[in-house]
């Protein structure tokens, strides 16, 4: 098993935000993981990479127990994160951003290289001497997608990466994600884009009242209208 979370539960402050979320990855898929606004889709994320301690449950990384881990250990581990909001560090370069994302990664993990992510987005190395808070919204998003890939992640947690893209730049994206995914990194994918995420994943995943409600193929979720009326579309 690459990636297995289970019974996982998460709170920020008082409110009980998780309440068990169970899914497993056996080799290296794109899964998406879909549900309305608020469902807990970032949570979570943020529960499994150690952003938030969990309250209870296990996140399991090729057989490494990864939950209740500092962030640092959970990225260390093999598990990459983008996170929603763009993290560069304003004040870097481009081509200084991409240096601090560098990990030497765990055995098994596939390997990139700053060359890689020039080839996937030229304006990155257009750019590789401004400083990244000088570049659009997109480009930082670029910027971050890169950043988590030369951690040489095992898996990588990608939280609506074509949120606020202009549509050909989500073709890149969704290109780039099918092509991590071939050189054999698993995507666990959360995007507000059903099409996009019925496109490239292999296997659906659907979140409501804090748990998972569905899993299965793309296949199956078109085929099931009530589960898309009862936990996606929007009333
Ligand atoms: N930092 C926070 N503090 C308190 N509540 C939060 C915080 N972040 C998210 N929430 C709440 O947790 C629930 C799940 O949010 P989130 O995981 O961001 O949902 P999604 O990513 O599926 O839209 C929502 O009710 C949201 O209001
Ligand atoms: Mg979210």
């Amino acid at each position: 098993m690459l990636l297995s979370v289970d019974n996982l539960h998460a709170h920020y402050g008082k409110s009980h935000i998780l309440h068990g979320v169970s899914f497993t990855m056996a080799e290296a898929d794109i899964v998406a993981l879909l549900g309305r606004n608020g469902s807990g889709r970032s949570t979570t994320l943020k529960a499994m990479m150690g952003w938030l301690e969990p309250t209870a449950g296990s996140v399991r990384l090729k057989d490494k127990e990864l939950a209740g881990r500092s962030a640092h250990a959970v990225a260390r581990q093999g598990l990459g994160y983008v996170p929603e909001e763009r993290l560069v560090f304003p004040n870097l370069t481009v081509e200084e951003n991409l240096h601090m994302g560098m990990l030497s990664g765990v055995d098994g993990a596939p390997r990139w290289s700053v060359d890689d992510m020039y080839a996937y987005f030229p304006r990155l190395r257009e750019r590789r001497n401004q400083k990244a808070g000088t570049m659009s919204g997109g480009e930082q998003q670029m910027l971050t997608i890169c950043r988590s890939l030369l951690g040489n992640p095992l898996v990588l947690l990608v939280d609506e990466p074509t949120e606020g893209l202009a549509p050909k730049i989500v073709d890149v994206v969704t290109d780039v994600v099918r092509d991590i995914h071939r050189r054999g990194v698993g995507v666990l994918l959360v995007e507000q884009k059903m099409s996009m995420a019925l496109k490239v994943a292999q296997r659906v995943l659907v979140m409501g009242h804090g748990a998972i409600q569905f899993d299965g193929s793309p296949q199956d979720i078109q085929a099931r209208g009530d589960i898309r009326r009862e936990w996606l579309e929007v009333a």
